[in-house]
This record gives structure tokens, sequence and C-alpha cells, in this order.
């Protein structure tokens, strides 16, 4: 995050001695990015926080992916992925990876259990909530989150996933960074605060409000967290044990914390011309960005096109999650909540050629989706194949595939003499 908060009990300098009020003795940590050198937070410890018991293979689940090959977009509908909508599943353990290359991983998981404490070694996650509610607890304290929320979580920080019973199934969005995720510079003075003119600024980010400390009956006993960490090929993963509940911070202070806003508090910007998909970024990674597309006011002059004109991304591939109902630009597509559209680079895509036409009578746009740019190309992930919808490929010509048989012979007036649907 870019700006600074403190919780509990802290002394009075960096680096002494420090007994809390009670005259339990601390121990202080460091968790800071590029080694010493850029942001960090120093936290307080009643326990030994390198007090290891135990270490064993975890074994994350299926990881493989495949090159997108021969070039076409892709659709998956996640919720297929999860028929019986989460029950007994966790946020950390049940997730399954849908699209990824060495810089980001997209998975999804729905969930009604609370998760093991987890801690990813590789980078840092932005998980979207599409519904539900969850409290999310680290040793930097609880955050409340809800749906719409982009959920930060730091590198290494210990967590865990508490889904609220009441709210229904926990549908969680994970994007797993090899690096950090940062807000974006464009939006930010020289020494970090938001700017006027930006569309999210500091008081739409909620941190952890109170420290979090293990129930006493869990403080010491040995305790399991769940790591991803890297290997040579990507993604490996072990469960370590310390000898007591990692909650054991009584204060700490910094810039580095997990954090969460909500896409209805972006202010989006709209014109008399339709924006570029750039003005709705929230958050930049190394080799990828995140938008947030909300609801917004159309544009206002009166031959304008009002869904994003055909595009190529020349430099990235494109992938939509679309969750709160209207998706107005791929109507007809088959496209629905849950959808992640694959729109990869070399290939252009845009609307359908009436919802093109048609846009320009419209005054208001209810459309919401979360978007991650890569500038890798995605591989797909085998564990998401089950849930592709075939048909996505040819809905904007409305037939094909080509038969093998076209595709070798075929003279240009029998491909316009149509191909099967
Ligand atoms: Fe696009």
């Amino acid at each position: 995050m870019t700006y600074y908060r403190a919780l509990g009990e802290l002394p009075s300098k960096r680096h002494i001695l420090f007994s809390t009020a009670d005259g339990r003795q601390t121990y202080e940590e460091f968790i800071g990015e590029e080694g010493f050198s850029s942001t960090g937070s120093l936290l307080y410890h009643t326990g030994i926080p390198a007090s290891l018991v135990d270490s064993r293979p975890w074994d994350i689940g299926v990881l493989g992916t495949s090159v997108n090959r021969p070039l076409l977009p892709h659709h998956y509908r996640l919720h297929e992925l999860f028929p019986e909508h989460g029950a007994g599943k966790d946020a950390v353990r049940d997730r399954r990876l849908v699209l990824g290359n060495a810089d980001v991983r997209i998975a999804y998981v729905v969930c009604d259990t609370p998760s093991p404490l987890y801690s990813n070694a590789i980078g840092d996650e932005v998980v979207f909530i599409e519904s539900g509610s969850a409290t999310l607890e680290s040793v930097f304290g609880a955050v409340q989150v809800r749906q719409g929320d982009n959920v930060v979580i730091p590198r290494v920080t210990i967590h865990r996933w508490v889904p609220n019973q009441d709210d229904g199934p926990l549908r969680l969005y994970c994007v797993e960074g090899s690096g950090h995720v940062t807000p974006p510079a464009k939006y930010r003075s020289k020494f970090g605060q938001y700017l006027e003119g930006s569309p999210l600024t500091e008081r739409d980010f909620r941190g952890p409000e109170e420290i979090l400390l293990a129930a006493p009956d869990e403080a010491d006993r040995d305790t399991e967290v769940y790591v991803k960490h890297r290997s040579s090929d990507g993604v490996t993963g072990s469960v370590v044990t310390y000898d007591h509940h990692p909650f054991d911070v009584v204060g700490w202070d910094g810039q580095l914390y997990p954090y969460a806003f909500n896409y209805r508090d972006f202010a989006p910007v709209t014109g008399q011309i339709i924006q570029p998909p750039p003005t709705y970024q929230v958050l930049e990674g190394q080799g990828y960005v995140i938008c947030n597309f909300v609801p917004r006011l159309l544009e206002t002059h009166p031959l304008a096109v009002k869904v994003p004109y055909f595009h190529s991304n020349v430099d990235s591939d494109e992938v939509m999650f679309y969750f709160a109902g209207e998706t107005a630009a791929r109507e007809g597509s088959g496209i629905r909540d849950g959808s992640v559209s694959l729109h990869p680079a070399g290939y252009t895509h845009g609307p359908g050629a009436k919802v093109y036409v048609d846009s320009v009578k419209h005054t208001e746009s209810k459309e919401t989706a979360f978007m991650v740019d890569t500038f890798r190309p995605l591989e797909l992930a085998a564990d998401a194949a089950g849930s592709e919808d075939p048909k996505y490929p040819w809905t904007w010509a409305g037939r094909g595939p080509l038969t093998p048989q076209q595709t070798t012979q075929q003279a240009p007036q029998q491909a316009a003499a149509g191909a099967p649907a």
C-alpha cells in the first residue's frame, strides 16, 4: 500500500527491546520488499516468529497448462467447476487453476469452510470476491470483505479466509502474481499520495482495524501454515509447523499490509466519446495490470459507440471475469455471471455487430467486469478445461469451425457457401 498505518502496542523507536504494558517480551520482525530497500512493516510478536518444529510437502493440485495453439479466444464458465457450490471446500486448498504464465496464475474457488493458515511466498495475491462475504484474518489483524471487493494480500502474509455462513457460498477469483502489486503510478504523486482526479483515493481502502490474537487455547499449540513457494518450474507447496500460533502480533506499523477496496467505490471517468480500458485500471503487477469495469453514465456525442470498439491487443492477452449481471459488449455470445473470456494477442475482438450499432441509443451502462491483461502469453490450465464453452470462438461469425477438408481444399466461394455451425 502507499500510506502508513499503525495498530496495537509499539515501542517508541525501532529495533529496541520492548515489552507490552502487561509485561510480555516482544520479538520484532521486519517484512520488507526488495530486501530492506522498499515498502515494509515492523511486527512485534510475543512468540519467536522462526520457531519451526516440522515441514512436509503440500500437493497443491492440478497445475498443468498448455499453449493456446491453435490460436483461439476462449470462454470458461467457472461456476461449472463447483457444482456442489463449495460445500466443504476452503479458499486455499480447493482453488482450481484456470489460466497462467510465469508472471501470474488465475484460479477460482467456491467455498463455505474456514481455510487453514496460508502464506503465498511466490508473490502478492489479488482476490476478487464474486459473491459472499468473509473475514480475512492475518498477522496484521482482520479485514471484513464482501461482494465486489478487490482484496490485496502481500507476499508471505500469514492469513486465513473465514467465510460468513449467513451470506451464501464465498466465490473467489484469485490472481496470484509472481511479484508485487501496486496502485498505478499514474494516480499518485511522486510521494505516493493519490492525486486529484484519481478514480480511487486513500478513503476507499480498508485495512486491518484491530489487532487479532489467537484464542488462549490455541496460542501455544503447534500450528500448521500452508506455504506456496517457488520451484524451478513455477509453483510448489509445503506445510510448515510452528510451536505456537502465528497470530501473536501485539502491534505493527508500516506501509505493507493487506487491504481491500470495492469496485463500487471506483469513480469512472466518462466523456463525449468512450474512454479506453486503461481508464479503469486499479492495480499493476509485474507482467500484468488489473482493471475494474463499473457502471457509468454513457458518452454524450450523438453518434458515440458506447461499447468497446474492436481492438487487437498488440502486447497483451486479455482476461475478463464477468460477475454482476449485464454483459452488453458480448451479448448473445453465451457469456454470463461467472464467465471468463480470454482474448489473446494476435486476434482482434470486440462486440457483436448489432450490439455495436445499437449501443448509440443507450445512456447508461450497468456493465461490470474484472480484467487482467498480461504481457506474456497465458497458457490454458487442464483443470478448467471441463468448464469451456467450445462454441465461443465462432460467436462473431455465427458459424465454424471448418472441416479438415474445407481447411485444406476450399476455394473462396465454397467458404462463402457456408460451413458447419
Ligand atoms: Fe478487450
